[in-house]
C-alpha cells in the first residue's frame, strides 16, 4: 500500500501594485481580486480603504519612491488624479511646483513622473474631460453593473484589445431636465431628484466596505480594475517585479 506524500506548495508571489490618489479603494480592491498586493496614498484620511496605504501627497510620494529606487518594487502604478477644481495640493507641492489657483492639472504632473518610473501604468479619468490618451474606455453594461460609470484609462507602456462599448439596457433612474425615467441603472453621485441612495449605490457598484457618499461617489467598480489587472497579467506575466 502506498502513501501519498503531501506536498507544501509554496504560495505564488503577488505582484505589487502602488495606487495613487486611492480614496476608499474601489480599484484597489479590483486589483487585489486580479492577484495584486496593492498599496494606496491619498492625502486625505482613508479609514475604509482596505489595504495598507500612506496619508500625503501622491505626486510627491511617487517622485521620492524614483528618487530612492524603491519604486522598482513595484509592478504596476494606478493613477486616478483628481479633476481640476478637487485638487487638494500640499502647500509645499503648490509652491514648488507653482500650481494653485483655479486651474490645476494633477494629471500632467502625474504623467511626467509615471514616465520616469520605466513602469506599465494606467491614469483613469471619467468620460469628459480630454487630458488623457483614450486607450481603454470601461461601462458598468460590460460587467452587468447597476451604473453606467464611463470611465477612460491612458495606458503606459502596454496594451489591451478595446473592448466593444455594449448597448445601454435603458435609462439612468432620476430626473432629466424635469422629466422622471425609471431604469436598471442609478446615478452615484449627488441626491435627491432619483439620485441612488448609500446602499443602492454600494449595490450597483459592488462596494461594500464604505458607507461614505462622497468615497461611493468618487469610487471606480472594482470589476473595472480587475478587468484592468488581469489584463496586465496576461499580457507582461513574464516580466513583473514580484512581492518579496
Ligand atoms: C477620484 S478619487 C479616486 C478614486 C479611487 N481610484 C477609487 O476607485 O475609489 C481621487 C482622490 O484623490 C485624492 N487626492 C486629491 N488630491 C490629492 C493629492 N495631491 N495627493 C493624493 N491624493 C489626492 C482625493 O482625496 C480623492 O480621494
Amino acid at each position: 500500500m502506498t502513501h501519498a506524500i503531501p506536498i507544501r506548495r509554496a504560495s505564488r508571489p503577488r505582484p505589487r501594485l502602488l495606487d495613487l490618489f486611492c480614496c476608499a479603494g474601489g480599484a484597489a480592491m479590483g486589483y487585489h481580486r486580479a492577484g495584486f498586493d496593492v498599496f494606496g496614498v491619498d492625502i486625505a484620511p482613508r479609514p475604509n480603504y482596505p489595504f495598507p496605504h500612506h496619508q500625503g501627497d501622491a505626486v510627491a510620494y511617487l517622485a521620492a519612491l524614483i528618487t530612492s529606487g524603491e519604486i522598482e518594487q513595484y509592478a504596476l502604478v494606478h493613477t486616478s488624479p483628481p479633476c481640476q477644481g478637487k485638487c487638494a495640493l500640499t502647500v509645499g507641492t503648490n509652491a514648488s511646483q507653482g500650481w494653485g489657483g483655479t486651474h490645476v492639472d494633477m494629471v500632467a504632473p502625474t504623467r511626467a513622473l509615471l514616465e520616469r518610473t520605466g513602469l506599465p501604468y494606467v491614469i483613469e479619468q471619467p468620460n469628459g474631460r480630454a487630458q488623457i490618451k483614450k486607450d481603454l474606455s470601461l461601462c458598468g453594461e460590460m460587467f452587468s453593473l447597476g451604473v453606467l460609470r464611463h470611465r477612460n484609462f491612458e495606458l503606459g507602456r502596454w496594451s489591451v484589445r478595446r473592448p466593444a462599448h455594449p448597448r445601454h439596457r435603458g435609462y439612468v433612474r432620476g430626473y432629466r431636465h424635469g422629466v422622471y425615467r425609471d431604469g436598471p441603472y442609478v446615478a452615484p453621485y449627488g441626491s435627491g431628484g432619483g439620485k441612488a441612495t448609500v446602499p443602492e449605490m454600494q449595490q450597483a457598484m459592488g462596494i461594500t466596505w464604505t458607507d461614505v457618499r462622497e468615497e461611493l461617489t468618487e469610487a471606480i467598480p472594482p470589476a473595472y480594475a480587475e478587468w484592468i489587472g488581469r489584463a496586465l497579467l496576461a499580457s507582461t506575466r513574464t516580466d513583473l517585479a514580484v512581492a518579496a
